[in-house]
């Protein structure tokens, strides 16, 4: 994989940089800008290198057209604040307002383009659209001179601003992507045993997929979130009105047939905090995790299957976290994440290599007010991090190897 010291000498050269801006939002208040900070290196490396620096980015999922819910000015602002120099935000991505930033541009200064996903091209499905896009971001500035793919959590997504401009443009990694890539890698190749992957979080058939291979490379499989309802469904038990995927449970009863199969462990939680809603002050109370009531909603797992998930973690060499255990952002459902977290910490203190994956572990590692220097690597992405560890060929890594 190319680096930034492959790309030599930028000084007055244009440079397009993709970063993963995508940041928990509160309205326009960015809830945690990790994402934002991670950036910072690559940006300052080039910025400092006297390059022209213009950055495209993604936030939420938009429909392929601009929505102001989703304009990347909270994160234009942020990105000015913590890297203390102007960051001119244009109004579109290849459109008049993006041809005069990009124009203004002096040697060492940076502009953000107005999110990705406003243009369909981006997300296309058709190679031809995705490449006219790519050709109309290289073309910016009277042509850019380089580009450095950054954004690690979406290296997984074969886009145009990800993978068609790399097809273009002469491209390297930057040290985010590069030091991501080095982390995951230590866990992929031969991790020290045994090894623990913790799954959580609710973006739930996203998961389901990779547990298959997880099941051929992992000792024990610890399942929290909003997923762990579908497992519990599979072995009969009711959930009352916690997130569940009906048409999943056959799936997982054959990943439970497997993990017995191959001796793998899959610790499921024994108990569950059950709500009566889904809200900060909703009453709640422990179950057992096989006798959720029928009106009640799990928001998180209970302290006697948080105390068995933090043992199997703290005796492992090797941990992987993705997703939270439950709705960590209201304090009353937080303590299953927490514990989890410190578990990690235990472990890391102990020796053991432990990596925090995914956006929202992430942010809940940071928002329950955890030391980023108490686990060994923190992921900025969610879906690329479990696609490495998947073994998956990922196009925003490949086409940088080319
Ligand atoms: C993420 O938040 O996981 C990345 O930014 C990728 O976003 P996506 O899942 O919407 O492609
Ligand atoms: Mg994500």
């Amino acid at each position: 994989m190319k680096t930034l010291a492959d790309l030599g000498d930028l000084r007055g050269k244009t440079v397009l940089v993709r970063s993963d801006f995508n940041v928990p939002l509160d309205g326009t208040t960015i809830t945690d800008d990790g994402r934002i900070r991670a950036a910072l290196p690559t940006l300052k490396a080039l910025l400092d290198g006297g390059a022209k620096v213009v950055v495209t980015a993604h936030l939420g999922r938009p429909k392929g057209a601009p929505e102001a819910k989703y304009s990347l000015a909270p994160v234009a602002a942020r990105l000015g604040e913590l890297l203390g120099q102007d960051v001119t935000l244009a109004d579109d991505l290849v459109g008049e307002s993006a041809k005069a930033t990009v124009a203004a541009l002096t040697d060492g200064s940076i502009a953000l383009l107005e999110n990705v996903r406003f243009d369909a091209r981006e997300t296309s499905k058709v190679d031809a659209e995705r490449a006219e896009l790519a050709g109309e971001l290289a073309a910016l500035g009277g042509g850019v001179d380089a580009f450095v793919s950054d954004g690690f959590g979406v290296v997984h997504r074969k886009q145009a601003s990800v993978y068609d401009v790399a097809q273009i443009l002469p491209h390297a990694a930057g040290s985010l992507v590069q030091g991501e890539v080095e982390a995951l890698d230590k866990a992929i190749t031969d991790p020290e045993r045994p090894y623990t992957v913790v799954l959580g979080g609710s973006k739930v058939s996203d998961k389901l997929g990779v547990i298959a291979n997880l099941l051929e490379k992992a000792d024990t499989l610890v399942i929290g979130g909003g997923m762990l309802f579908t497992f519990l469904a599979a072995q009969g038990h009711e959930v009352g009105k916690s997130l569940l995927e009906a048409d999943q449970i056959d799936t997982v009863k054959g990943y439970l047939a497997r993990a017995q199969e191959k001796g793998v462990t899959i610790l499921l939680p024994t108990d569950v905090v059950a709500a009566e809603a889904f809200a900060a002050d909703a009453a709640h109370e422990v179950v057992p995790a096989d006798a959720i009531p029928a009106d009640s909603i799990g928001l998180d797992i209970g302290p006697d299957s948080a105390k068995a998930f933090a043992d199997a973690i703290t005796a492992s060499r090797t941990v992987v976290w993705n997703g939270p255990m439950g709705v960590f952002e209201f304090e009353a459902f937080s303590g299953g994440t927490r514990a989890v977290a410190q578990a990690l910490v235990d472990a890391t203190a102990a020796g053991a290599f432990t990596i925090v994956g995914g956006g929202d572990s992430a942010a809940a590692v940071r928002t329950l007010g955890f030391d980023e220097a108490g686990f060994s690597h923190i992921s900025t992405g969610g879906g690329a991090s479990l696609e490495l560890l998947e073994g998956k060929t990922l196009p925003g890594l490949a086409v940088l190897e080319a």
